[in-house]
């Protein structure tokens, strides 16, 4: 049942240990149609999603995604938690498409000059995307990580999965039932100050 959206934004957070159970059909096509609202630079959609929800697509995953070398460092423990998650949902961004939509009559960046972006509005999209699938699946009642795959990786990911080289391959989102009995890690300490993030009228 949906939630109260303070309450989803006060749940969300990432999960690291899934129990096996499936994902209600419905559930799952409900949160990739919201990562799908992001908004986007110049409406330019440069997104794309590869849904991995066989058992096979998501041991191909696994299968390639370092144990030793992940940026996360999963202890095995963790990482036994994490790959139960039956959905697993790679976020793609692609800047061709960027720099094809900025080039029509209605922007005329046709030079397609890199420089000309304040920062790779492609990632920033892509990153849209993604805490929208995060809050999509709190909203589902399931939890979802987002993590990244290594450098060293992504060829071997690229193979596996068919991405187009004009993609680039932002990060994933495991979700799944978040397992009951696992210890939930409390980041509240760590928390950094609301007045050293928030400048109100100048830094
Ligand atoms: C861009 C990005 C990449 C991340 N990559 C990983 C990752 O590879 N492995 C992981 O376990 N967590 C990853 N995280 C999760 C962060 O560690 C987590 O969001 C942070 O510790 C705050 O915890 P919370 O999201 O539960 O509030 C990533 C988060 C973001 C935004």
């Amino acid at each position: 049942m949906a939630m109260e959206f303070e309450e989803v934004l006060r749940r969300r957070r990432m999960v690291r240990h899934f129990t096996v159970d499936p994902i209600d059909k419905l559930a799952r096509e409900r949160i990739v149609a919201a990562g799908l609202r992001a908004p986007s630079a110049g409406y330019s959609q440069g997104y794309a999603l590869i849904v991995l929800e066989s058992e096979a697509d998501r041991e191909k995953l696994w299968s390639i995604h370092s144990e030793t070398t992940g940026s996360a460092g999963w202890s095995p423990e963790v990482r036994a938690g994490i790959v139960k998650a039956p959905l697993v949902i790679a976020v793609l961004a692609s800047k061709d498409v960027y720099l094809d939509r900025y080039a029509r009559p209605d922007k005329g960046w046709t030079d397609r000059d890199e420089e000309r972006w304040p920062v790779p509005y492609w990632y920033v999209d892509a990153g849209c995307v993604a805490v929208l699938l995060l809050l999509a699946a709190v909203d589902e009642g399931l939890g979802a990580l987002l993590f990244g795959i290594v450098p060293e990786d992504i060829p071997s990911f690229r193979r596996a999965f068919g991405v187009p080289s004009s993609y680039d391959v932002v990060g994933c989102v495991a979700v799944g039932h978040e397992d009951p009995s696992a210890e939930r890690r409390d980041l509240r300490s760590r928390r950094r100050p609301h007045d050293e993030l928030v400048h109100v009228g100048h830094w």
